[in-house]
């Protein structure tokens, strides 16, 4: 079977090797790819964006399979077209993308359905918002409504600071278009879990919990980011919590979607928030976590073809979904400066290092091969370093001696990822 899969990053290169694993596979492609995905699959110059040069490529090539990693092309409709080709293609329809796609969409789905979340309102009016702010508690929670790199959320601590994070978003458009609209909503406290599923338009079956640390430097400070490292499983993330989560989350976001005649074929991250009054939902996402896919499916026991085919012909309900009894952790290494301003373009060094190391996985983000073999840096976050171990304390050592086996200028990583377990 011939596998086509689309986007660029570390969740991709994971996704690659959970493919290249399938004994049914005989051919992986990937567009565009990068320099640690080259080493499974051929990459192709053909930008997630560029659907009508990706369908012609499938059918040309005869494409059984394209996998979906990113969410830009997933929002902007691709598998839509991939369909009207007749081409199997793995990853929600448009009209179910909006899921994440939109905000104030993925609100008011909870609020009609009774699936816990934040309080909140929408608006389209700069003037509305900046009204409403006048009755609200801080701190409060500003969302753009739409895609902005996971970077459209504005906590405030004050009235001034919301009427600052109002006019960066709608009227300032910071965030482009995804400020167009906006979601105003309650702040929550709690541990932060995310859960990724699969689903097949009617069942789910969720995958093992993860935790992301999104802000660039130690201690939760700094900028938000993509994502900074993870761990898996989360061990706050206990058998009751699952059991609430499958009957007033999972389940009922699944059905709600089938309701609505948005039924979801593919990938649901759910990001949720232990809070004191029980698991809410923070957001969804439409396709795998970066860097939450690089813990996961590393741990995952079953096929990835069996488990997406499954999925794609409505019967996820055959599959027992299992992952190895241990943890796993990855730590991004970046280039220093990012999120904000960073160089690119240096040599990296060290990756054979990880050659035949069993439970040890380098996962290219931001890497370019050259014409003379060599691997360069090319984006902010540039590899995650991944490692399992018998339980989260192992692989937590583990991970982080794995990142003193590669080198690059300007290398950058945070030093305190999984440290939330020592304190559980
Ligand atoms: P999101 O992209 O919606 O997941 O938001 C990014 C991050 O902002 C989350 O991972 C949380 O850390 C934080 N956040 C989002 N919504 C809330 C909220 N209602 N209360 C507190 N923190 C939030
Ligand atoms: N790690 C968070 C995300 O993929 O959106």
């Amino acid at each position: 079977m011939k596998v086509l899969i689309v986007g660029s990053g570390g969740r991709e290169h994971a996704i690659a090797h959970a493919v290249a694993k399938s004994p049914r596979v005989e051919k992986i492609y990937c567009a565009p790819g990068n320099g640690g995905i080259a080493e499974l699959a051929e990459c192709l110059p053909i930008g997630a964006m560029e659907f009508d040069k990706l369908c012609s490529f499938a059918r040309e090539q005869q494409i059984d399979l394209t996998i979906i990693g990113m969410d830009d092309p997933l929002v902007g409709g691709i598998v839509d077209i991939f369909e009207e080709q007749g081409l199997r293609v793995f990853g929600p329809r448009k009209n179910a993308a909006i899921l994440e796609g939109s905000k104030a969409f993925s609100k008011d789905l909870m609020k009609k359905y009774n699936i816990p979340t934040a309080a909140y309102e929408n608006f389209t009016d700069p003037d509305a918002a900046l009204s409403y702010l006048k009755t609200v508690d801080f701190p409060i929670v500003l969302k753009a409504d739409g895609l902005a790199l996971g970077k459209g959320v504005l906590i405030c601590n004050t009235l001034e600071e919301a009427r600052e994070g109002v006019k960066t978003i709608m009227l300032d458009k910071q965030f482009g278009s995804a400020g167009n609209s906006m979601v105003i909503e309650e702040f929550m406290t709690g541990r932060e879990v995310s859960v990724l599923s699969f689903v097949d338009g009617k069942t789910i079956r969720t995958m093992t919990s993860a935790q992301d640390h999104k802000r660039a430097l130690d201690g939760d400070k700094g900028l938000n980011t993509g994502g900074m490292g993870t761990f898996s499983p989360s061990p706050f993330y206990t058998k009751e919590v699952d059991e609430f989560c499958k009957k007033h989350i999972y389940q009922p976001t699944v059905d709600a979607m089938a309701a609505e005649g948005r039924p979801f074929k593919g990938i649901i991250f759910f990001g949720l928030m232990l809070t004191e009054k029980g698991p809410k939902v923070l957001e969804y996402n439409a396709r795998f976590g970066d860097p939450e896919a690089q813990v996961v499916l590393p741990r995952m026991k079953n096929d990835m073809i069996e488990v997406v085919e499954a999925c794609l012909d409505g019967k996820l309900d055959a599959i027992d979904l299992q992952f190895e009894d241990n943890a796993a952790v990855c730590v991004v290494l970046a280039s220093q400066g990012y999120p904000v301003s960073y160089e690119k373009g240096y040599e990296i060094k060290g990756l054979e290092g990880f050659k035949g190391k069993d439970g040890y996985y380098c996962f290219h983000a931001g890497t370019r091969l050259t014409e003379d073999g060599k691997i360069l840096t090319n984006g902010g976050r540039v590899l995650g370093v991944t490692a399992k171990g018998s339980d989260l304390k192992e692989a937590r050592a583990n991970a982080y001696a794995a990142t003193g086996w590669v080198e690059f200028d300007n290398k950058y990583m945070r030093h305190d990822i999984g440290k939330a377990i020592d304190e559980a």
